[in-house]
């Protein structure tokens, strides 16, 4: 018997864990630069409002990043206060624009905190703190722009009238992240969902196959020398969407989802309908995870050669990359688990099955990586374990 205490705990775990998957990083990223961009700030960070906590999420700085300087960006979490400056604009809604944060008007509720100066060296001096505000007055993140600069280089306040456009900037950027942070509970009630289905595989299993996803992809994006913050943002959202690789099972009946032995023909005829089944539930163009999500669902039962379901014309390159990728980490992680249909496979046994079928299955590239890191994949295989009773 399955305990619901149990299920709930997982449940809860996985909501933890996909809590800190930020997949709206890089809609922060480009609304940070673009904002910069607008008032030639040399410097600007990004906070999310959570209840009464500001989340310090995204940094950026001109000055340090040329000179090759550290950043020191952590993210770090701090209570919503009216004494910060940042505080100030999430708990009140308004802008505040200040000449100099050393010289701050006397009597003033709010003082700058130069911790993250004295870290870096660098040194702030004008800033424009700006609400996110959504449509219906909801303040869901703080745009912080550090030092303005004249055609000289010279650092100069931020100007009443360039404040007007920003708030109106400020205004759309808060629609969308608005927008991607729906997608991702949209995304997390989907997992949920899916485990709640079939809890004695399913947790676990697209747990694992999440995180190989997300190694395996690591590794070929740093022999493909993709640009690193590129593929950081690529593996975060893999991590999500490779676990989302069988949600169509949810339309497929119990009988057959749940057979302890093989299935018949007719049986799989149907069981191959969960691909477009789960590929039909991320409709929205616009969220690259919901794209991403959709490529994975549809092929991650194409083969390399052709073969293998949905029927279609497509082989090997043709095949978007990360559908290749979840298709080796699942069926990897099938050959190595206990299904309801098999038992589990021995580990020699498995990676002898996978070189077999470099090139006609897989993509013999991604085998040839995935073969190089056994012991990210033992230690991602102890982290998430079956459940047993
Ligand atoms: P799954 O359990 O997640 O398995 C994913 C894929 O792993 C399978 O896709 C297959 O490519 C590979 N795989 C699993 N077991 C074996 C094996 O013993 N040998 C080899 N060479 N490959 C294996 P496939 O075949 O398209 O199956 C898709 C899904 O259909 C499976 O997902 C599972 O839910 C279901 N299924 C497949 N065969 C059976 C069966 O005989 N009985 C039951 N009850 N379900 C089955
Ligand atoms: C603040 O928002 O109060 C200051 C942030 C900073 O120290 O840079
Ligand atoms: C199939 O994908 O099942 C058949 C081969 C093809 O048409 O590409
Ligand atoms: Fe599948
Ligand atoms: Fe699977």
């Amino acid at each position: 018997m399955k305990s619901n205490k149990k299920l709930l705990e997982e449940i809860i775990s996985i909501g933890n864990q996909l809590t800190q998957i930020k997949n709206t990083d890089s809609l922060m990223e480009s609304i940070l630069s673009e904002a910069r961009g607008l008032v030639n700030a040399e410097a600007g960070s990004f906070y999310i409002c959570d209840k009464n906590i500001l989340h310090f999420m995204i940094a950026q700085n001109d000055y340090l990043q040329s000179n090759k300087r550290k950043l020191h960006f952590e993210r770090f979490s701090i209570p919503m206060k009216k004494t910060s400056l940042s505080g100030y604009v999430a708990l009140s809604g308004e802008v505040l624009n200040i000449a100099d944060v050393y010289h701050i008007a006397e009597g003033s509720e709010y003082v700058f905190y130069p911790e993250i100066d004295k870290k870096t060296g660098y040194t702030t001096k004008s800033m424009l703190t700006i609400p996110l505000n959504t449509p219906n007055k909801k303040t869901i993140g703080v745009l912080q722009l550090i030092n303005a600069k004249d055609k000289r280089k010279n650092t100069v306040e931020f100007k009443e009238e360039d404040v007007h456009y920003l708030v109106h900037f400020a205004n759309i950027a808060a629609v969308a992240l608005e927008r991607a942070e729906m997608t991702r509970s949209l995304i997390m009630r989907m997992i949920k969902m899916a485990e709640m289905r079939d809890p004695m595989e399913t947790g676990a299993h697209v747990n694992r196959v999440g995180a190989y996803s997300a190694e395996l992809y690591e590794a070929w994006a740093k022999k493909n020398k993709i640009n690193s913050k590129e593929a950081k943002v690529t593996k975060d959202l893999l991590r999500i969407a490779a676990m989302l690789h069988d949600v169509g099972k949810v339309g497929i009946s119990d009988t057959i989802l749940k057979k302890n032995g093989k299935l018949s023909d007719e049986e799989f005829a149907e069981m191959k309908r969960h691909p477009l089944i789960g590929s039909e539930l991320f409709t929205d163009e616009q969220s690259d995870l919901d794209r991403m999500a959709g490529e994975i669902a549809l092929f991650h039962h194409k083969r390399w050669d052709g073969g293998g379901y949905p029927p279609g014309e497509k082989k090997q390159d043709e095949i978007p990359l990360l559908a290749r990728i979840v298709s080796l980490t699942d069926v990897y992680d099938a050959l190595s688990s206990k299904r309801c249909y098999k038992e589990a496979w021995d580990m020699e046994r498995v990676w002898d099955e996978l070189s077999l079928s470099a090139g006609s299955q897989f993509d013999p590239e991604l085998v040839a990586l995935f073969l190089g890191m056994k012991e990210e994949i033992l230690s991602i295989k102890k982290k998430y374990p079956d459940r047993t009773e």
